[in-house]
């Protein structure tokens, strides 16, 4: 997976639908890549990672790091043999700053239910990356 993160703020002056933000083209955000972005003062990251994009809030309920810069990849598991197993390949992201993991899917952390990052719906229309809220 790609380590690159990009920064950008969101065009929010798309005026056909109160609720969505244009993020970037399509093109910009690669398959494995993220970028991060500021839309009505929110810090808010959009994946493309196993052919779908998710948009999550860049704050960590840890200590507010920020949460979807570091690391994304998967995480360890233990099968029904006790065995430890990875999974979730490119849908984990970890914070980087004391590598809390959070699944990109639904910003759930791995470990606990207790603690997840806000989602937001992120999808491509006509060759551009929007995300709503
Ligand atoms: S601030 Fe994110 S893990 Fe500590």
């Amino acid at each position: 997976m790609s380590e690159h993160t990009s920064t950008s703020t969101a065009d929010t002056t798309d005026s056909d639908r109160d609720d969505r933000h244009r993020v970037a083209d399509a093109d910009e955000l690669p398959e494995g890549d993220r970028i991060v972005t500021a839309i009505d003062g929110r810090e808010i990251a959009v994946f493309h990672t196993n052919g779908e994009y998710h948009a999550l809030s860049n704050y960590c309920p840890h200590q507010g790091g920020p949460a979807c810069e570091g690391l994304l990849s998967g995480t360890l598991a233990v099968d029904g043999d006790d065995e430890l197993i990875w999974e979730r390949d490119g849908g984990i992201v970890a914070c980087p700053w004391h590598g809390w993991e959070f699944d990109v899917t639904d910003g759930r952390h791995t470990a606990s239910d207790k603690y997840r990052l806000p989602v937001y719906e992120a999808y491509v229309e006509d060759g551009t990356v929007y995300v709503e809220f």
